[in-house]
């Protein structure tokens, strides 16, 4: 047992999430912690809407209203996006509240005392029709190190390099296209380059990343510049000095130190305030970060450079803040992307589906079964509604539903309850086993972030269940005298479903809890996440978070099913979809 922070990358209260956003890490995230929990780690799912920005600033503009009203809005939205998946956060939160201010000024101040934080004067890009501040990423120019003709201000997605607007050669405004204009601004800037070493020693000491990600990670170690941390807006955290009352914390500084703000919230939440420390300072605590490959550097360098400079362990020492010493992510697990039909999603040329669309005609379920399966876990993948048709049809339905539709009923049909097993042949033994062999496997592939493999290695027991059945053939059992038989190979059957419905879990939670009824089964088998509406735990206004009681539901092992419990007529688990589905929801994209 262990304590597993589970930190899921905060997303943008920009806008409802489509099938892109919660395919690549916050269904995966889900499906680790779910199994965490099942296989006895406590374990702490945090996360919440990323509210401050660009792409919070841009959104409001374009719809005539404030950033204030807009996260409002798409926080609430996201919120039950999230819930309707059924992705059980201990919390998930958002980056306006008052907690958060206080930890992101508190970090600020321990990085300042400890000599990490520079002033300096820079020249800042404003746009010259309305002269306001001109965001990072909003200005594409040609990258100085590569040549790469669309790196943006912050970084160039072509050679990974950080940069600054000023280093663009030709920069224009993505927003309409004009030169943008620099400015003398002053600005704090995190030294990054005062923990090369230390970040290079501790990458070196990472097991079972990624390759890929480790790899670029380390790459970028070399080059690590002072970054700003501080834009000239007037929407986001403000900076704890005199004198700076114009100026707020860039996104990213306040976005990463969320995870910890929201531990610290949840613990507040919880009646003991100091039980955050159990995942960030405790010997066993260990924390994994998901997000996509565009957060990588975010969250293998500049997060745990604030960590270190917090702690005091960077070139230019220091003690660590008031909080003490805070532990470095274990393992960060970057995902790829998906594409819609072959192309990019997009929302302003309508390539997208967005979750409450998706959920309104399908169940949550067939959606984590198809990213679990064909999901981008470690290359770029794509949706296609066929493929969605095919897996959830042949697969989830074929193969899974039926097997537990049939069983049951044959039994209900025969006994009226679970029949008791006697005198098992080796096929009977051979299935039993086989099953019980699956929490080995796929609880090992899962816990090392290997869910597609998971899946399958699931699935593939499911058909051997299947195999065994059929091979068994107990519908042609008819004399009095098999009836003992009969009753032996619906049980085992029965008993094999129970467990692989157990080894489906973390992927289907609704269907596994159904499931679990069909069999018999009483109380909580998959926890769920709820929606509580809460009052800022210092004094700001209230919002919704997602939390939930997942000490309750299945272990990951075996549950041996009792001879005698009563069965009713079952109804079908998961929906076979009409083929049509493919040409109608196509024609609902943009051709
Ligand atoms: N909002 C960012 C994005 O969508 C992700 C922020 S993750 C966190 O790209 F680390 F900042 F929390
Ligand atoms: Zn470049």
């Amino acid at each position: 047992m262990s304590h597993v922070l589970a930190a899921v990358a905060w997303p943008y209260a920009n806008g409802p999430r489509h099938i892109g956003h919660v395919s690549g890490f916050g269904v995966p995230s889900d499906v680790f912690s779910r199994y965490m929990r099942m296989a006895g780690h406590d374990v702490l799912m945090v996360s919440g809407t990323d509210e401050h920005g660009t792409p919070i600033q841009v959104q409001a503009d374009a719809e005539g209203i404030t950033p204030r009203e807009a996260v409002d809005k798409y926080n609430r939205m996201i919120v039950e996006d999230l819930h309707g998946l059924g992705l059980a956060y201990d919390l998930f939160t958002r980056t306006t509240t008052r907690n958060h201010y206080a930890v992101v000024q508190e970090l600020f101040t321990a990085l300042f005392d400890n000599g990490y934080v520079i002033a300096k004067t820079t020249q800042a890009a404003i746009s010259p029709s309305t002269g306001r501040g001109l965001p990072d990423r909003y200005i594409e120019g040609t990258c100085p190190i590569c040549g790469y003709t669309s790196a943006r201000g912050d970084q160039c997605d072509n050679c990974g390099n950080q940069l600054d607007p000023i280093d663009l050669i030709n920069p224009k405004s993505k927003i309409n296209g004009e030169t943008p204009e620099f400015v003398d601004s002053e600005h704090y800037f995190l030294d990054l380059s005062a923990f090369a070493d230390a970040l290079g020693a501790w990458l070196d000491t990472r097991e079972g990343w990624r390759p890929n990600v480790l790899r670029f990670s380390r790459n970028l170690v070399a080059d690590l510049r002072p970054r700003a941390i501080t834009r000239d807006l007037d929407w986001g955290v403000p900076i704890p000095k005199e004198g700076w009352d114009t100026k707020r914390f860039y996104v990213w500084f306040d976005a990463v130190i969320g995870y910890l703000s929201a531990s610290i919230e949840w613990a507040r939440r919880s009646g003991d305030p100091e039980a955050w420390r159990r995942w960030w300072q405790s010997e066993d605590g260990r924390s994994y970060y998901f997000m996509g490959k565009d957060n990588i550097v975010f969250h293998s360098l500049i997060w745990p450079a604030i960590l270190l400079g917090y702690d005091g362990k960077g070139d230019k020492g220091g003690k660590p803040g008031e909080l003490g010493e805070l532990g470095l992510p274990t393992e960060v697990v970057s995902s790829e992307y998906l594409t819609m039909e072959g192309r990019k999603f997009s929302s302003s040329r309508r390539v997208v589906i967005y979750v409450r669309d998706f959920l309104e005609r399908y169940d949550a379920d067939a959606l984590r079964y198809y990213i679990a399966v064909a999901g981008p876990e470690t290359t770029d993948t794509d949706f296609t509604w066929a493929e969605f048709l095919r897996r959830n049809n042949d697969e989830l339905v074929a193969g899974w539903g039926n097997l537990v539709n049939r069983t049951v009923s044959m039994a209900v049909k025969n006994f009226g309850a679970v029949p008791m097993a006697s005198n098992l042949t080796p096929e009977d033994t051979a299935l039993l086993e086989t099953v019980r062999g699956g929490f080995a496997t796929v609880g090992g592939l899962l816990e090392n972030h290997k869910q597609k493999a998971a899946i399958n290695e699931a699935m593939r027991i499911v058909g051997e269940a299947n195999k065994y059945l059929s091979d068994q053939s107990p519908w042609k059992i008819k004399a009095e005298e098999d009836r003992p038989r009969l009753a032996t190979i619906l049980h085992t059957a029965l008993q094999a479903i129970t467990d692989c419905n157990t080894l489906l879990t973390p992927f289907l939670p609704h269907a596994a809890q159904k499931i679990h009824v069909l069999l018999g089964g009483e109380g909580v088998h998959a926890p769920m996440p709820e929606i509580v509406e809460v009052s800022d735990l210092d004094g700001g206004p209230g919002y919704p978070v997602l939390t939930g009681d997942y000490t309750v539901g299945a272990k990951w092992e075996p549950r041996e099913l009792r001879a005698g419990t009563p069965l009713s007529a079952p109804t079908p688990v998961f929906k076979k979809l009409d083929p049509s589905i493919v040409d109608e929801e196509l024609a609902r994209l943009e051709s």
